[in-house]
């Protein structure tokens, strides 16, 4: 994992968008995963000023979302499908056919998950997948105890989740996700973290035992993840220091001759 500690939030969402504009010109084509909450609107709003200034053309791109509410209308605020029209997909030039989100109310839940790992495959699988993490380490919906392996099915929130998602335990209590295992199949991962509230889980993430209990510990065993969060964020990471050097000396460790 490279861990990247930056000293503000718009550095930190400069970075994250940044590396999707890079790919994006390296490949037009490319898969992007995409993800949702709070952490990502500063992706967003940067990524939707990189195309306003004619910097990134999204007309070749596809995009998968990780996951969606189950139960709910496309057109509810609440539904990520309305989260990224919002956020993102009005803002940019993403074709419709080229837009993937499960589904939040379809005629048979196994046969939409079953669908929906094809679609990934049938588009050649992601090139990048942008995660944020919860509270509890949980990346997607994928909530402690998920298996490590696991592909696209319907996972029951926790009360906490809900509360940070919802503010009350009220909100749509289960969801379609993919698994760790179809998250691990990208070619590289983006995750991002801001805050004090997300040091727990990013410590155990990056420092911690691979386990279940952290399922986005299990990014460990991936070759390609860039972890970019702010001073808070990586407050309770014991390698803080360590991970600062290589950074600030990422010239060197990359051409050292
Ligand atoms: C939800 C999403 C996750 C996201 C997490 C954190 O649970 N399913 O993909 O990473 O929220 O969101 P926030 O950035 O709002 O803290």
């Amino acid at each position: 994992m490279e861990v990247i500690i930056l000293p503000t939030e718009e550095d930190v969402f400069l970075e994250a968008s940044g590396r999707i504009v890079g790919l994006i010109h390296r490949k037009p084509d490319a898969v992007l995963g995409l993800a949702t909450g709070k952490t990502m609107l500063g992706v967003y709003r940067n990524l939707t000023a990189a195309h306003e200034q004619g910097k990134v053309d999204f007309s070749s791109v596809t995009t998968i979302n990780l996951d969606e509410y189950l139960g709910i209308d496309p057109a509810n605020p609440l539904s990520f499908h309305s989260y990224m029209r919002k956020n993102f997909f009005d803002h940019v030039n993403v074709l419709q056919e080229n837009i993937l989100i499960p589904h939040p109310l379809p005629d048979d839940v196994e046969a939409e998950c079953e669908n929906f790992e094809r679609q990934i495959k049938k588009r050649g699988g992601i090139d990048l997948q942008l995660l944020g993490i919860g509270r509890d380490g949980h990346i997607g919906f994928n909530e402690p105890s998920s298996s490590l392996q696991a592909r696209t099915r319907v996972k029951t929130l926790t009360d906490q989740t809900l509360k940070d998602n919802f503010g009350s335990t009220e909100g749509p209590r289960f969801a379609i996700t993919m698994g760790i295992g179809t998250i691990m199949e990208a070619g590289e991962i983006v995750l991002v973290a801001l805050g004090n509230e997300k040091s727990e889980a990013i410590s155990h993430m990056v420092e911690g035992p691979v386990t279940a209990s952290c399922p986005a510990s299990a990014l460990q065993l991936h070759p390609k993840v860039k972890v970019i969060v702010d001073h808070e964020a990586a407050w309770l990471l014991k390698r803080k220091e360590y991970y600062l050097w290589v950074w600030e000396h990422k010239n060197e460790v990359e051409n050292p001759h």
